[in-house]
């Protein structure tokens, strides 16, 4: 991942300028699009991505699972989900969590978000766009359940140091997901999860709810247990409460 390397001091969202340069089958598998101001960057459910100039890792990894069925997509948002898990963990030298379905969280605050854009073909997956927004040396948010690198270890990092062992770490994983090692993946993302096993309060559309995640199914929805029985959530179905 990022032999081949696309920088932009400024674009409104790499995950936007990787989209262009599949169109113009400029993209091999594991280019990587990477800016230090990112001025449109969107996340999940059609929210805005944050994120200081210069202060945070924005970019965008694009790749190729053709081995990957469209049904099975959500390993994907495991093996990313995890290498960067990986990678902050060694950083951090403390619990790393993925908040459901693919949020990084240290100490219940959220350090990064990944927005993967698929396009398909048949029952295959094509490309993918696996967008990473990582706060390292921002140090001051509008949202109050974020945080940094810079805010849980006090010091400065060197983004350009840093990017190659993140990416190595997301490649490990990806590599595990492409030689079919799914039980590792789909046991490591269980151990990981935030919440897991904890009674803990959600909300759907109509209410509020107490229940604990027992993890997520074989298509990549988030399964609580409540009253003696496991329910299934999608993504936007539920929200974590408290
Ligand atoms: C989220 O938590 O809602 C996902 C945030 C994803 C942000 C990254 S930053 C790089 C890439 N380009 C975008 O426009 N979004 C993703």
């Amino acid at each position: 991942m990022g032999h081949s390397l696309v920088f932009m001091p400024e674009c409104h969202s790499t995950n936007d300028e990787a989209s262009q340069l599949i169109q113009a089958n400029r993209a091999p598998e594991g280019t990587l699009v990477i800016t230090n101001n990112q001025t449109a960057g969107r996340g999940q459910r059609s929210n805005v991505w944050l994120a200081e100039s210069g202060k945070n890792f924005t970019f965008s990894i694009v790749l190729k699972p053709s081995f990957l069925l469209i049904k099975d997509q959500f390993l994907l948002n495991i093996a990313v989900s995890l290498g960067i898990a990986d990678y902050l963990f060694e950083v951090l030298k403390e619990p790393v969590k993925i908040k459901w379905p693919n949020d990084i969280i240290v100490r219940d605050k959220k350090i990064c978000g990944i927005l993967i854009e698929n396009q398909i073909s048949g029952q295959l997956m094509r490309n993918c766009i696996v967008g990473i927004g990582l706060n390292v040396n921002q140090e001051s948010f509008a949202f109050d359940k974020a945080t940094s690198m810079k805010r849980l270890v006090g010091t400065e990092f060197s983004l350009e140091q840093e990017l190659p062992n993140l990416l190595h770490k997301i490649e490990l994983r990806y590599l595990m997901l492409r030689e079919g090692d799914v039980i590792s993946l789909f046991g490591d993302y269980l151990a990981t999860m935030y919440w897991r096993n904890e009674r803990r309060l959600f909300s759907t559309f109509q209410k509020e709810f107490e229940g604990t995640i027992t993890g997520v199914d074989e298509i990549g929805r988030l399964m609580i247990e409540m009253e003696d029985e496991v329910k299934v959530f999608s993504v936007k179905e539920v929200e974590f409460l408290r």
